[in-house]
């Protein structure tokens, strides 16, 4: 770039957006840039990582080998043994793919992706494969012929240990191999799919997961995971836009087709980490899900999660980065691998509009609760304003405000108060967008009918914080000594308080997780092992699972604080409508009080935050660091 002084700093054109007057600026005292015109800024490693697309690790690598940075002795040895993971997935991943595409064996496999509209050429160039239903095929072939340790094997995530006796068992049996890559292009897991779409083997035994992936390893996190993201970066960066699918088969099927800015997310729940990721190409998204409105089934993306998703967005630190999030709508319940593969116009038309997610959802709202009746426009109104409530841009909100009183027929001067009124504090069990429809889900309702509810559905009431720091509390019993614990009016919802109750009465040394889930109502132990199961990965260490919980503390606690200032500040409209002058004072400096509380809390979670950042890079930074030698 061309850089001309400018006083104490030099400027020149962006190079990430076009511009003819330069509005990019490098101050070198700070050591940072900053472009005036797009926005972007920050130090020298996110310039390098911006601008040849690669991930914090590769940049510092890089900007280490043009520094000499030496390597230290320790780094490098970690290095070595990432890169024999790496060789042990490569080593994998080829072995699959010839048993997929030169062995008998591999016939059937290689018949069904096919049959699906996968090409050879597809096929080869992503190196499918096919791992054999044995306990050792791969095992044997990497041990004994490759020279790979068990030990090895085991942390790369291919095999197992066998209980209570020596020796491994190959985890990926009978299944399809899709390999994972980082965005540089380095295989970091597998994703494994069964054959076919039924759920027994010919020998009528239950053959798991539709899908199975790699356990977390060193390599390997499926939360900061993107599927083909090492091949789409380049056209996301160049439409300015990614398209989210949730299948292996629906990212695959999009590169095939030519609709390059497309990824996988693995499944879908989509992290903070991910939006990182993806945002480091293009400030904006959209998600081609199988958006099951209703968001029953477990495997789907409801309303509450596109709900939670624009609370997610708003809170997001890299706001301003991420500018949009459409919803990309297909007709009929066809997947999108077969709408691409068999209507590439009819995809190309659906992407190329998507709609914005919350006025997605007020015309999905809007279609189950019908606007003409009296409880419908109630219903409506009730579920749509919990996700206007998120969206902090005044005009943004505005507009949906708007929308919202065309679709439902109801004033928006109405539709403006209920939005100031404050979200109906801790009595009402909140699941975002849906538990303030109609019948109120509460825990007596609940327990009434137990059977009436599926465990999944009502754990999905817990707030999040609520769910993460429970789950922490329970698959980590000792770490209850550890935090500052909970009283149990500071969980919001119900059935959240009445797990911290019970899990309180236990003692934590000799904890049983299968007796305490079994100790409680069915509806609770429903809740509870929803919680044992569920896939994210807990924190590595004890310093990481004690951010964790004061994460989810803190949340929980700040949003207390949000219900009971947004409640005196109701109290304090009304104290002045009534001309009470002393009560509305009495409140206001109440209010100041709780705000500057608020506030603290903020700074603490702040700092709770950056540190575990911090913690992140730094392990990422001594990873990297020893990567330098090439
Ligand atoms: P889907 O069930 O929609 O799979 O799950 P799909 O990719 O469309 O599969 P096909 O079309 O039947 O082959 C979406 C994604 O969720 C993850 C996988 O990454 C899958 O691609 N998933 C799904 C799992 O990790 N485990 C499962 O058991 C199911
Ligand atoms: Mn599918």
């Amino acid at each position: 770039m061309q850089l001309r002084k400018a006083g104490a700093s030099y400027k020149g054109l962006c190079p990430f957006h076009g511009e003819k007057t330069p509005s990019f600026t490098v101050t070198p005292s700070r050591e940072t840039w900053k472009c005036f015109g797009c926005g972007r800024g920050g130090d020298l490693f996110n310039f390098v990582m911006e601008r040849d697309s690669i991930d914090f690790p590769e940049a510092l690598r890089r900007l280490a080998g043009r520094a000499g940075v030496e390597i230290s002795e320790r780094n490098s040895r970690e290095d070595a043994r990432r890169k024999r993971l790496r060789d042990a997935l490569d080593s994998a991943i080829a072995f699959y793919h010839r048993i997929l595409t030169e062995s008998h064996h591999g016939q059937p496999a290689l018949d069904y992706l096919r049959g699906r509209g996968f090409t050879d050429a597809t096929i080869g160039a992503h190196l499918l494969g096919y791992a054999v239903d044995s306990w050792d095929s791969l095992s044997k072939a990497l041990v004994e012929k490759r020279d790979f340790k068990d030990d090895e094997l085991e942390a790369a995530g291919l095999v197992s240990r066998r209980q209570g006796r020596r020796g491994v068992y190959d985890r990926f049996r009978g299944r399809i191999i899709f390999p994972i890559r980082d965005a540089s292009g380095n295989a970091t897991g597998l994703g494994g799919r069964i054959v076919g779409s039924e759920q027994k083997d010919a020998n009528g035994r239950d053959r798991g997961p539709k899908y199975l992936n790699s356990p977390a390893t060193p390599l390997f996190d499926k939360s900061r995971t993107l599927y083909l993201i090492d091949r789409a970066k380049g056209a996301i960066r160049k439409e300015g836009i990614a398209v989210l699918v949730e299948g292996n088969t629906d990212a695959l099927m999009a590169h095939q087709q030519g609709f390059e800015n497309v990824v996988g997310t693995l499944g879908t729940a989509l992290t903070p980490a991910q939006i990182e990721l993806v945002t480091r190409y293009a400030p904006r998204i959209a998600l081609a899900y199988d958006v099951d409105a209703a968001g029953q089934g477990a495997a789907t993306f409801g309303a509450t999660e596109l709900s939670a998703l624009v609370g997610e967005i708003e809170r997001s630190a890299h706001k301003g980065r991420l500018t949009d999030v459409g919803v990309i709508r297909l007709p009929d319940k066809r997947d999108p691998d077969e709408v691409m593969r068999d209507d590439p116009e009819l995809w190309r038309k659906a992407t190329n509009e998507p709609q914005p997610i919350v006025e997605y959802l007020i015309n999905h709202f809007a279609k189950r609760h019908d606007p003409r009746t009296l409880s419908g426009r109630d219903k409506l109104v009730a579920a749509v304003m919990p996700t206007i409530r998120r969206v902090t841009n005044p005009t943004q909100r505005d507009g949906y405000l708007q929308l919202l009183a065309r679709r439902s027929g109801v004033e928006e001067r109405v539709l403006l108060e209920e939005l100031r009124r404050p979200e109906q504090a801790a009595k009402i069990v909140g699941r975002p967008a849906e538990a303030h429809v109609g019948s109120k889900i509460n825990l007596e309702a609940v327990l009434a009918s137990p059977d009436a509810l599926d465990p999944q559905a009502v754990a999905s009431l817990l707030k999040r914080s609520e769910f993460s720091l429970l789950r922490l509390l329970l698959m980590r019993p000792y770490a209850r000594d550890a935090v500052d614990a909970p009283t149990d009016i500071e969980f919001a919802s119900t059935p959240a308080r009445e797990i911290w109750r019970r899990l309180e009465d236990v003692p934590a040394i000799g904890f049983d997780r299968a007796a305490f889930a079994e100790s409680l109502d069915p509806i609770l132990a429903g809740i509870v092992r929803t919680m044992y199961a569920d896939p994210e990965p807990l924190p590595e260490d004890e310093v990481a699972l004690r951010q964790a919980l004061d994460q989810s503390l803190l949340t929980l606690r700040r949003n207390r604080l949000d219900e009971e200032i947004g409640a005196k500040e109701f109290d304090i409209r009304e104290a002045e409508a009534d001309g009470d002058k002393p009560t509305a004072e009495a409140l206001v400096r109440e209010v100041r009080d709780l705000k500057a509380r608020r506030l603290d809390l903020d700074r603490q979670r702040e700092s709770t935050t950056v540190l575990s950042q911090r913690r992140q890079r730094a392990t990422a930074a001594s990873a990297a660091a020893s990567g330098g030698n090439g």
